[in-house]
């Protein structure tokens, strides 16, 4: 009897670890399609070597411009250049008829959230890698995950269901923004993030 207890109590410690990790992510977030495929390295790589800033530019008051607009592709995809299906959907479909690409943002904060490119990048010299780890030379999209509650992206919070980064670049909540400030001595109230 008693032995059959403690399979028991093992059996049920079990499923609600296996509920914790693999159901409840399940649960919590909710998978939305990015509009069409991107490939990074085609345009970051050795082939082609653009910079970050071909793309992502500056404006002239010094505002991050952030995900490309559509006619910046047009400067190079007016017409197809190779012959991936994924190219001639990019053409016929959001270049042609001159229509914005509605792209998912891995990154997006809250609203009440204040966050500054020129601040970090302009001013404070850090690499895109600090914050956004290899996206920049990645070959295929993430998946993009909603949290079914708050709404925001999953890599706000982190993809580790532990909440434990497993890489340093993983995730930006408040936390780890207050932390690098810390580390930096840099010391804000509130409203400096909060507006
Ligand atoms: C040919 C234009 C182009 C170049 C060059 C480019 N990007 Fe991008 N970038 C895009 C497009 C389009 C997206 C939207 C699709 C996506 O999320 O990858 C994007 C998205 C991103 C995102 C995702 C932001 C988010 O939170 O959703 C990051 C990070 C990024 N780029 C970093 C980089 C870095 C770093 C480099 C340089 C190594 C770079 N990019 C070069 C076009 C470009
Ligand atoms: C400076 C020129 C340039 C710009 C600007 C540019 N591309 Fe490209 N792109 C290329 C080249 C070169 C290739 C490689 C073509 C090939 O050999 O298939 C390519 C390939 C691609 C492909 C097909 C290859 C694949 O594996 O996905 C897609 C899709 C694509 N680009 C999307 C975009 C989008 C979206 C933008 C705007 C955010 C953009 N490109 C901006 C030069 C450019
Ligand atoms: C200090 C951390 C940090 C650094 C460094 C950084 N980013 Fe970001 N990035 C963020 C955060 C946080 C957001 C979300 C901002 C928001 O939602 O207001 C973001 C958003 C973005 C977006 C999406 C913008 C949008 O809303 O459409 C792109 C694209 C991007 N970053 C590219 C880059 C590139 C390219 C570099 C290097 C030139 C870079 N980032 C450097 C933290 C950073
Ligand atoms: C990797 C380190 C790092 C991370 C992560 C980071 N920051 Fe910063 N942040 C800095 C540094 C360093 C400065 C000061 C830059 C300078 O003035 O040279 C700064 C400046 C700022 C400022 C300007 C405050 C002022 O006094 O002008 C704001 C606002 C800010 N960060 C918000 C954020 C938010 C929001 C996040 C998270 C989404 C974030 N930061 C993540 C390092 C970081
Ligand atoms: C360095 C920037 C920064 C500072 C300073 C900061 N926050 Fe935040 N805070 C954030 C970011 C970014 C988020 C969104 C990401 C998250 O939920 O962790 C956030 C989220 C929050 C949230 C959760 C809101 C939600 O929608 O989930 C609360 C509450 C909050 N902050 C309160 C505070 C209070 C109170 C202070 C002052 C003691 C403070 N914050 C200082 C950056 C900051």
């Amino acid at each position: 009897m008693k032995h059959r207890g403690i399979i028991f109590l093992l059996a049920g410690v079990l499923a609600a670890l296996a509920i914790g990790w693999f159901v409840f992510p399940l649960a919590l977030y909710r998978t939305e399609p990015q509009p069409i495929g991107f490939n990074h390295a085609v345009h970051t790589g050795e082939q082609n070597s653009m910079t970050c800033d071909m793309c992502h530019e500056f404006a002239e008051d010094g505002r991050f411009k952030g995900i490309p607009v559509v006619a910046k592709c047009a400067e190079c995809h007016s017409t197809a250049i190779g012959t991936t299906d994924v190219e001639k959907r990019l053409v016929e479909e959001y270049i042609t008829p001159g229509k914005e690409i509605p792209w998912m943002v891995y990154s997006r904060q809250p609203d009440n959230a204040y966050f500054s490119h020129a601040t970090h990048v302009t001013r404070g010299k850090m690499p895109c890698e600090e914050c956004h780890g290899p996206h920049g030379s990645s070959t295929t999209l993430p998946s993009f995950q909603v949290n079914r509650i708050s709404g925001y992206s999953r890599d706000v919070w982190g993809r580790d269901i532990s909440g434990i980064p497993s890489e340093p670049w993983q995730g930006m909540k408040m936390d780890r923004c207050v932390n690098c400030h810390a580390d930096r001595n840099k010391v804000d109230g509130c409203v400096a993030c909060h507006k």
